[in-house]
């Protein structure tokens, strides 16, 4: 095992949070408002932290966004690009009416306007609210629905599913297409956009926002219920701006690649505020996975700094190391994952391949930046996630007196000090649950997991039926309620089941209504059903059809036994079964 950690240390650097030890005494918050120049009371705006003011620093020159898109289509932005721009979307908005505090929705594929329009909608003290892409009507109908959103930019590609929905909409005064051929008729509600034609803003004024100003609004979700408007403020700069610098390292000279998609929140905490804050050339390429095209763009772009999901670095071990040797990928200086408990064998696979460990993260939406992290200089310890960041305090508590453990090794619940810079504030319009997450003054994130004697957390398991399937959270809840609107679904439970790639996938045990045979087709019929109204992510990868469900005396579904028998787990107390 020694010898095993100094393999892994062997490369690490002088890093910019130095020693971990000496960064933990006396850490203030005012380290990071001072060197952003901010004082408390004052104006603070992500979208002029992450443009206006990194030009004012002498770097409106530099390359602030390199994109690529699926055909290799190539598009540069500098830093006074993204200001200039920016400024325009925020011009454009404001000239439909759009009101500080109102909710605009960015549903886009990972295309400039989105990273631009993100810093515009900041601007002017709106909301950003991104959604991911590839989300079906339903996903976006309750999302839209729960923010009372006043305006949703878009592709043309993602409109018609905006389209069925509309007359369900009655807050939603514009649709913004961003790529929409001139000429092309337009529906109800619908305004062209073209992002690189838009007036200059020469008069612009961004509005005074202040700390506690709402800025972004990510839905995330729960096992049970609707999913939940995560409100973050414009004060949570802070943290990410600093978390970016001292756990992913950044530096000007870096090329940064974050593989998140801004439709969640690692894609706007990391892939945009935490980036552009700290004013390093970031890359973005907007296709689907391929280890070699992954591996092409680290190499044609010499990227240095990487941050990914244990997914894909999984997808890339089972392409092989034989590919890897086919590109230059010398430029790598440091690399992190976050989303899903990162194995030692993918730590020590990439520090064989790449020379380098993947330093693991752990955080979560509403922690809105970094928690508990591995950091550059510091013992790795393969399959931890690491220590509390500065100025975190974190603990693992008992579950029954919601109190922290005597001793090390024991495994309970995750507990973190509320009070740091990006936590959630609210969810939105839903006080209670939010209310729910809080015990004994502690917040838990809802994960399970023990620290060892050095003080290094090690990731258990959600404390909760939410399925994290390569990252992404996916409720039982909401694709239980998609399956039965199809017509042969009777009743089903929707539970995890064990993937080599995506730690794990959603699986279905469905009922069906008479007159309907279990069957391929089916099958099959039902799984579109759910990726169309959801998304590709949501839609069971498994339906078993069974003659009935397991489920207490009083009727409820339990879902615990099918789980456990997918997992090969201990089925527990079953002495509430009704068919016992
Ligand atoms: O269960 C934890 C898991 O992902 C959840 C947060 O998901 P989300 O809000 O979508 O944010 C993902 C990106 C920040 C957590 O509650 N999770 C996140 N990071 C890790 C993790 N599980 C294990 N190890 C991690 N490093």
């Amino acid at each position: 095992m020694t010898m095993r950690l100094e393999v892994l240390t062997k490369n690490l650097h002088m890093s910019n949070i130095g020693s971990y030890n000496e960064r933990i005494k006396d850490f203030d918050w005012s380290i990071a408002e001072k060197e952003l120049d901010y004082q408390p009371g004052q104006v603070i705006n992500i979208g002029w932290y992450c443009s206006d003011r990194i030009c004012r620093m002498g770097k409106a020159d530099k390359q602030a966004l390199i994109w690529e898109g699926s055909t290799g289509a190539e598009k540069r932005y500098t830093y006074d690009d993204i200001r200039r721009l920016s400024d325009s979307i925020g011009q454009y908005l404001r000239d439909l009416g759009i009101q500080p505090e109102d909710r605009v929705c960015l549903f886009m594929d990972k295309v400039p306007e989105l990273y631009i329009g993100f810093l515009g909608i900041l601007k002017i003290g709106a909301i950003a609210q991104p959604l991911f892409s590839a989300f079906g009507d339903e996903s976006l109908l309750v999302r839209l629905e729960n923010a009372q959103t006043k305006v949703i930019i878009t592709q043309k590609k993602h409109a018609p599913k905006v389209r069925k929905i509309l007359a369900q909409l009655p807050w939603l005064k514009y649709m913004i297409i961003v790529d929409q051929e001139p000429g092309k008729p337009l529906q109800e509600r619908e305004v062209a956009m073209n992002m690189e034609e838009l007036p200059a803003a020469e008069t612009f004024q961004i509005y005074p926002t202040k700390a506690e100003s709402p800025s972004v609004l990510h839905y995330t979700s729960g096992t049970t219920g609707q999913p939940k408007g995560v409100k973050h403020v414009h004060y949570s700069l802070i943290s990410q701006y600093l978390t970016a610098k001292w756990v992913l390292d950044l530096r000007d000279d870096d090329i940064y690649w974050c593989t998140a998609d801004p439709g969640w929140v690692t894609g706007t905490s990391y892939g945009i505020i935490g980036a552009f804050s700290n004013g390093v050339t970031q890359c973005v390429l907007d296709s689907g996975f391929s280890a070699e095209s992954w591996y092409r763009f680290i190499g044609k772009h010499r990227i240095t700094m990487w941050y990914s999901a244990p997914t894909a670095i999984r997808s890339l071990m089972k392409a092989g190391d034989e590919i890897v040797k086919k590109f230059d990928l010398s430029s790598l200086r440091h690399l992190a994952s976050v989303g899903e408990p990162l194995n030692s064998e993918a730590v020590i696979w990439s520090e064989k391949v790449f020379g380098k460990p993947f330093l693991d993260t752990y955080w979560q939406t509403e922690t809105g930046s970094i928690m508990i992290s591995n950091y550059p200089g510091m013992k790795i310890k393969p399959g931890s996630m690491g220590k509390p960041f500065p100025g975190i305090t974190a603990t693992v508590i008992d579950p029954e007196k919601y109190e922290p453990f005597a001793e090390p090794g024991k495994i309970g619940l995750i507990a973190i000090r509320p009070g740091w810079p990006s936590m959630m504030r609210m969810y939105w319009n839903n006080e209670e649950t939010y209310n729910n997450k809080f015990r004994n003054g502690w917040y838990l994130p809802g994960d399970r997991s023990s620290i060892d004697s050095e003080g290094y957390f090690w990731f258990v398991g959600r404390d909760d039926d939410v399925i994290n399937t390569g990252g992404h959270l996916v409720s039982p809840f909401e694709v239980e309620s998609a399956l039965l609107e199809h017509p042969a679904v009777a009743e089903s439970a929707v539970v995890s089941k064990p993937d080599f790639v995506n730690m794990e996938v959603v699986k279905a045990y469905v009922t069906l209504k008479p007159g309907f045979i279990p069957g391929k087709d089916l099958d099959l019929d039902i799984m579109n059903f759910v990726r169309k109204k959801l998304s590709p992510l949501a839609m069971p990868q498994e339906i078993e059809f069974i003659d009935a469900l397991p489920k207490t005396r009083s009727g409820k579904i339990m879902r615990r036994i099918l789980h456990a028998r997918e997992w090969g787990e201990e089925i527990g107390d079953t002495s509430t079964l009704e068919n016992d």
